[in-house]
């Protein structure tokens, strides 16, 4: 079997399993998405077809969905995500010398991929911790009063 066609079929199966367990309703759509994403890393178009049919919700209703939360990708991304705050009182409190340094260290703009597959760096709003902004968050570590200063010795701790 080719391999793109068996690829296909693997995710058709994963995602009828998990519309079975979490449920066919719209509601259900986005904590189902968020769901793929953390398992397969991203959304891929086959899973949005699967999903589609699934849920008899049309696939540009859940293309919008997918683009519009920066949570969710619907690119394969790196094996760490970094999630940058970008909201005002993040960056009031320093944020764009961290946002800068960032960029630096990892050599990626905004929705960038590491060619090693390593980083996927994102920006996104208000995480609700701006008391310890500026904020970032790796994979799930969330890092407060974060420094120019502080950003190798955190990015250290990944592999
Ligand atoms: S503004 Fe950054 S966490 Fe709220």
């Amino acid at each position: 079997m080719p391999g793109n066609l068996k690829q296909e079929q693997d995710i058709t199966e994963y995602i009828r399993a998990l519309v079975d367990e979490k449920g066919h309703e719209k509601a259900e759509l986005i904590p189902i998405l968020h769901e793929i994403n953390a398992e397969k890393g991203y959304i891929s178009d086959d899973a949005i077809k699967a999903l589609s049919e699934q849920m008899k919700i049309p696939t540009s209703q859940i293309y919008s969905v997918v683009t519009f939360y920066r949570m969710l990708s619907h690119k394969p991304r790196g094996r760490h995500v970094i999630q940058f705050c970008e909201s005002a009182p993040c960056h009031v409190a320093g944020g764009r010398l961290v946002y800068q340094k960032l960029q630096e260290e990892l050599g990626l703009i905004n929705g960038e991929t590491s060619e090693n597959g390593k980083w996927t760096f994102v920006t996104t709003s208000c995480l609700g911790i701006c008391g310890v902004g500026p904020v970032m968050i790796v994979d799930h570590d969330i890092y407060g009063n974060v420094t120019p200063e502080k950003i190798p010795e955190i990015l250290s701790h990944y592999d």
